[in-house]
Parts: structure tokens; C-alpha cells; sequence
């Protein structure tokens, strides 16, 4: 796991933008696997800015929450459209966000997975973490194998989210998200994470020992995983030192 600690939030998402960036430049049809949340967001007000040529990017996004109408704010759908993809040249049936009002969920969730596969599998999957260690909406305790499908949140996560609904209750306590076995297929993942608030979570998944009661700990486990934190998000880890050290010191010929 390659570890980089920035002094701050938008030093954070410049690194990952210039990852991203990178990875559409060099392979303009690559399928990116993306994140929702306040912790893309800035990272995706960057790539807008940086003019990329989309129109051959698949993406797919590792959730939706079920029963919302897609156009509600808080449907992921929305939140994707309005903050990536009506803002770049990206084809429409080239974006694949899991279909939360779908009348059979779990067939849903089987098809997303063959689109996956039938695209060749994700070349690059962009992650948070919850509080709670969850990544997508893979919830403490979710099978470390697990594939796309229907999960029931925490209360610890709709806690989290109440923020962009206004109250705890609105939050819909069902998801679909792709399984923790899911993302450890694609082949490199790109994990942000910023504020103080999310430094348990960090040392957990970083440093703790790898236990579906930390889902993003199975990172771990990944052969090319990257970690790009603040400050704060970084505050608890034991080799902080250490992973700073690596990234000032990296060779010329070591990429980011
Ligand atoms: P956040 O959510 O970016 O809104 O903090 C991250 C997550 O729950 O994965």
C-alpha cells in the first residue's frame, strides 16, 4: 500500500487528480470504478477543469441508495451527473451507476457485475472510507468475498449521512453496492480521505489488522493500492514518518 500524506485537503486531491488524470491520458478507453460522497468532490471540480477527453471512458460507481428517484438531490445518479459527467464529454451509455429503483434488485446487481466483466474489468476504482471503515457501502462485518448487492446500513453510516438529508430518519437504510470482492478486482485502487474524523478509520484500514470489521483493511491485500490523505485523516498512523519519507524521496523513474 503506498501511503501519501499531504498537508491538506486540495494538496490531497491534486495528487489523485494527477493519478487519474494520467490514467485517461495513457489509456483514453480505461474503465474507472468512482466514488460518491464529499470527499470526491473537489477532485472531481479538478479533472472538469483539467479538459480530459472522456469520450471513450467506461465508469461504474461502486453504489446507489434503493428507492430514491433518480432525481432526487441525493440519488447518487444525481450527485454523478451534477458534479462529474454533465460537465465532460463522456458518452451516456458509457456511465453505469447501479440502478437503485430497479424492480428486481438482485438481478440488477448479477448484471452489474457481468457489465463489469464484459468490460474488461476495472483498470482503476476510486474510493472513501466511512467512519466506521466501510468502503462503498460494504458495512463492518461484510464478507471480505462479497459481490455487488443489496446491503443494509448502519446506523453509524446514516448517522454520517444525515447531513445531506437534514435528518437521520430520511436516509434510506437500504443500498446496493459492489462487494468488497468487487473492488480487490480491479486492478489498482485509489483510496482519499481527509479530516480528523476519519483518522480511526485510516490507522484501521492502514495499519490494523485485516478484519471484515474494517472492510477498506482488506486493501491490505491489494497489489496496487494508494492511499492519498490529509493531515488529519493521517494523524493516527504509527509510520507516518515513514510513508512521508517514501513519497519525498521517490526516484525520478517511480511513478506516482
Ligand atoms: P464522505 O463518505 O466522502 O462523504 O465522507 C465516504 C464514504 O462513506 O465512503
Amino acid at each position: 500500500m503506498e501511503v501519501i500524506i499531504q498537508s491538506n485537503p486540495q494538496t490531497a486531491t491534486h495528487v489523485a487528480a494527477k493519478i487519474i488524470a494520467r490514467q485517461i491520458r495513457n489509456h483514453p478507453s480505461t474503465v474507472l470504478g468512482l466514488a460518491t460522497g464529499s470527499t470526491p468532490l473537489m477532485l472531481y471540480q479538478t479533472l472538469i477543469e483539467m479538459n480530459l477527453d472522456w469520450s471513450e471512458v467506461k465508469t461504474f460507481n461502486l453504489d446507489e441508495y434503493i428507492g430514491l428517484p433518480f432525481e432526487h438531490p441525493q440519488s447518487y445518479y444525481h450527485f454523478m451527473w451534477e458534479n462529474l459527467f454533465g460537465h465532460i464529454n463522456i458518452r451516456k451509455q458509457n456511465v453505469h451507476i447501479p440502478d437503485g429503483n430497479a424492480k428486481d434488485i438482485s438481478k440488477i446487481c448479477q448484471q452489474y457485475e457481468q457489465l463489469i466483466k464484459a468490460a474488461g474489468g476495472i483498470d482503476m476504482q476510486l474510493l472513501g472510507i466511512g467512519t466506521n471503515g466501510h468502503m462503498g457501502f460494504n458495512e463492518p462485518t461484510s464478507s471480505l468475498a462479497s459481490r455487488t448487492r443489496i446491503k443494509t446500513l448502519t446506523q453509524q453510516t446514516c448517522h454520517d449521512n444525515a447531513r445531506f438529508f437534514g435528518n437521520e430518519n430520511d436516509v434510506p437504510r437500504h443500498v446496493i453496492t459492489m462487494g468488497i470482492g468487487t473492488i480487490m478486482e480491479a486492478r489498482e485502487v485509489l483510496m482519499l480521505a481527509f479530516g480528523t474524523n476519519k483518522a480511526q478509520a485510516v490507522v484501521n484500514a492502514v495499519e490494523g489488522p485485516v478484519s471484515a470489521m474494517n472492510p477498506a483493511s482488506i486493501l491490505q491485500m491489494h497489489p496496487v493500492a494508494k492511499v492519498c490523505l490529509d493531515e488529519s485523516a493521517a494523524s493516527f498512523l504509527e509510520k507516518s514518518d515513514y510513508y512521508r519519507w517514501v513519497y519525498a524521496n521517490k526516484p525520478a523513474w517511480q511513478e506516482i
